[in-house]
């Protein structure tokens, strides 16, 4: 009896702290789990658009690609790029002490972050609707505009790593 309680409440907890991320930023013991939780999806997220990201550019240096996988990444891109800016709350910096190369500066300087994600929204539109048109050189060109995209935030926004 004592002890399905105690599971239930647990199970409760559990739940609460991983839906609702942005409920749990006030107090510091709370604070640990979720932004722990958040930094590993961050980088999970970024990990699944940088596969996207491979495999489209992939298949666009082939003179036949397989527009099916195209199509498919570049739809892959167009939501996760449509959501970084979410990936981001307060707290999940350096500060947080977790394995992290989000920079300091993301929260210090707002404005060019946000700039630097809507660039990135706006050329993977452009790739998409180069896509749509199944125009394969304009999309390569396009990769290649996304892919800078990418880099000018990396450089700006995301700190150097030596072990990874
Ligand atoms: C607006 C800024 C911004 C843009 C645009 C951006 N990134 Fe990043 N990216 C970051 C930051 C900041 C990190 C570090 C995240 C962390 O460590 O918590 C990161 C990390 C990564 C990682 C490493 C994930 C890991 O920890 O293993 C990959 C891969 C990546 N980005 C790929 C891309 C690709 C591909 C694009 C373009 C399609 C892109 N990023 C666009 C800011 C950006």
């Amino acid at each position: 009896m004592q002890r399905q309680s105690l599971g239930r409440v647990g199970i409760g907890l559990t739940f609460l702290l991983s839906v609702a991320p942005s409920a749990v930023c006030v107090s510091a013991p709370a604070v640990k789990l979720p932004m722990a939780q958040i930094v590993r999806a961050r980088r999970a997220h970024f990990k699944e658009l940088g596969r996207a990201m491979k495999a489209l550019a992939d298949q666009l240096r082939e003179s036949h690609p397989d527009w099916s996988i195209v199509v498919r990444d570049s739809n892959r891109m167009t939501r996760l790029a449509g959501d970084l800016p979410g990936w981001f709350p307060v707290g999940s910096g350096p500060e947080s002490g977790l394995t992290t190369r989000a920079r300091a500066s993301i929260w210090a300087e707002p404005t060019g972050f946000t700039h630097a994600s809507q660039v990135l929204a706006a050329r993977v539109r452009d790739l998409a609707s180069a896509v749509s048109s199944r125009d394969r050189p304009l999309a390569h060109a396009r990769a290649v505009a996304v892919g800078r995209a990418c880099g000018s935030c990396h450089r700006q926004f995301r700190a150097h790593s030596s072990w990874w």
